[in-house]
């Protein structure tokens, strides 16, 4: 069966993707004419009818952000782009970029037309130098076809321009606040909220955040519709996701799936995964980047890959990556690479996480070595519940999801990492 794509479907088709006129052979800028000829209130309860989830992480719908940033008042509204991409096994965003780049510029150009905004922001990752080349002549080639700049479509009072900033590579600037605070050429450090960025953002201006994937999706609800977009996912979420697949799988890579497709076709099927890479059985795995959940394979067998369907199973969507581990792999290993990422990723702003994730790895590098002495489990269960709990942004926050569904997932791997040695030795001590 044909399966429908939205994200991917001009992938490979043009010989240029950042030529206008190939772009609108293939449908482009359908989405940005249907816009201007709607009620903006229409545009609005279609995204409402979408379901579209945010694709960046955290899934919140994007129809009440949109709605949100609508109703906050101010004559400055500005569109930003969250192309950080920062969390690892995630690479879908910077593949929009280079094979599809006018469609993320068409949804944000949507945004500008719906907000009355006249600057918009691309905040992408140092790494993706040579994608700034592809977005630079997308837009140059929209300015010239008038669609991007003044008076846009010929519209008077269509103003909207398009700039690209450079992040310089940490992970905790993917965070919406932390990333207008380096647009700003402050240090990339998260704002406390609220108050939310649709009332209060980019030079406290109301702002709108979303993440390369979300923009890509909305000139085909603007087009099609919003029940079009939703009968393609489930009812909890619509439309399509691009996942990563990555580790023991033999088809490694990025594909869109429709939400709701079996998690079992994603991981076995030859269209997708095609099973095992290395004939050993798979063990794990750890879904939307270092910030997500992980699971043992034999707890996901009748998972479906939906927002609901994952949340059935303790898991999470996130940022798309699903990162696979064949039985070869030590969750303790595996999780001392996790905490060491928190550990170097974090901003140093507050103390739990500051100094927590360093004890938490420290603390899982003596479970590696079977060396922990008694009250440690109680110790490290104690810390990484203070993390989530007392730290002020999401990094901080999420940094316990993996390391705690982890120990869930493979209980016997933490059952002998006391040295019980060490007691008798306490004991005599004392
Ligand atoms: C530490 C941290 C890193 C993040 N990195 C990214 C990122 O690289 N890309 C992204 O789109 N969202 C990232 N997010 C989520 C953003 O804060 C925000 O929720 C997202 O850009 C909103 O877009 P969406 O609603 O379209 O998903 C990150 C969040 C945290 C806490
Ligand atoms: S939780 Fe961590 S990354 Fe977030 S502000 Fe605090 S120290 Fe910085």
């Amino acid at each position: 069966m044909t399966k429908q794509k939205i994200l991917t479907q001009r992938f490979g088709r043009m010989h240029n993707p950042a030529d206008i006129q190939e772009y609108m052979n293939l449908a482009g800028y359908d989405g940005l004419r249907a816009a201007v000829r709607m009620d903006k209130e229409q545009i609005l309860d279609e995204l409402d009818t979408a379901v579209l989830r945010g694709r960046g992480g955290a899934a919140y719908p994007a129809g009440k952000k949109w709605r949100h940033l609508f109703e906050s008042r101010g004559d400055t509204k500005y569109i930003v782009c969250n192309a950080d991409e920062g969390e690892p096994g995630t690479f879908k965003d910077k593949a929009i970029i280079d094979f599809d780049p006018l469609n993320l510029i068409e949804g944000m150009t949507i945004a500008g037309y719906l907000f009355d905004a006249h600057q918009g922001y691309i905040y992408i990752r140092g790494e993706y130098r040579h994608l700034h080349q592809r977005l630079e002549e997308a837009m140059n080639n929209a300015r010239q076809m008038n669609l991007l700049g003044k008076n846009i479509m010929g519209i008077v009072g269509f103003n909207y321009d398009i700039r690209i900033v450079s992040g310089a590579g940490a992970y905790v600037c993917g965070e919406n606040s932390a990333l207008l605070n380096s647009i700003e050429g402050k240090t990339g450090r998260p704002r406390v909220k609220p108050p939310h960025l649709a009332d209060v953002g980019l030079y406290l201006k109301p702002t709108l955040v979303n993440n390369v994937e979300s923009y890509a999706n909305i000139p085909y609800i603007v087009k099609n519709g919003g029940q079009a977009f939703l009968d393609l996912g489930t009812k909890d979420g619509g439309g399509t996701k691009l996942i990563c697949l990555s580790g023991h799988v033999k088809n490694r890579g990025m594909y869109e799936v429709e939400l709701g497709t079996p998690l079992h076709e994603i991981l076995y099927s030859d269209e997708y995964g095609g099973g095992s890479s290395t004939g050993r059985p798979l063990k794990f795995i750890h879904f939307g980047g270092q910030s997500g959940p992980i699971a043992a394979v034999e707890d996901l067998k009748d998972c479906v890959y939906s927002y609901d369907g994952m949340w059935d199973k303790n898991v999470t969507i996130g940022s798309g990556a699903i990162v696979v581990m064949d039985e070869s792999v030590s969750m303790i290993d595996y999780l001392v690479e996790v905490a060491a990422f928190f550990a170097h990723e974090s901003c140093g702003k507050c103390t739990p996480c500051r100094i927590g994730t360093l004890r938490v790895l420290e603390m899982l590098q003596k479970f590696q070595q079977k060396a922990g002495i008694p009250g440690d489990k109680e110790r490290f269960d104690a810390m990484l519940t203070h993390i989530t709990q007392l730290s002020a942004c999401g990094l901080g926050q999420s940094a316990s999801v993996a390391i705690f569904s982890g120990m869930k997932a493979c209980p016997e791997e933490f059952e002998d990492v006391i040295d019980t040695r060490e007691k008798e030795v306490q004991e005599v001590m004392w």
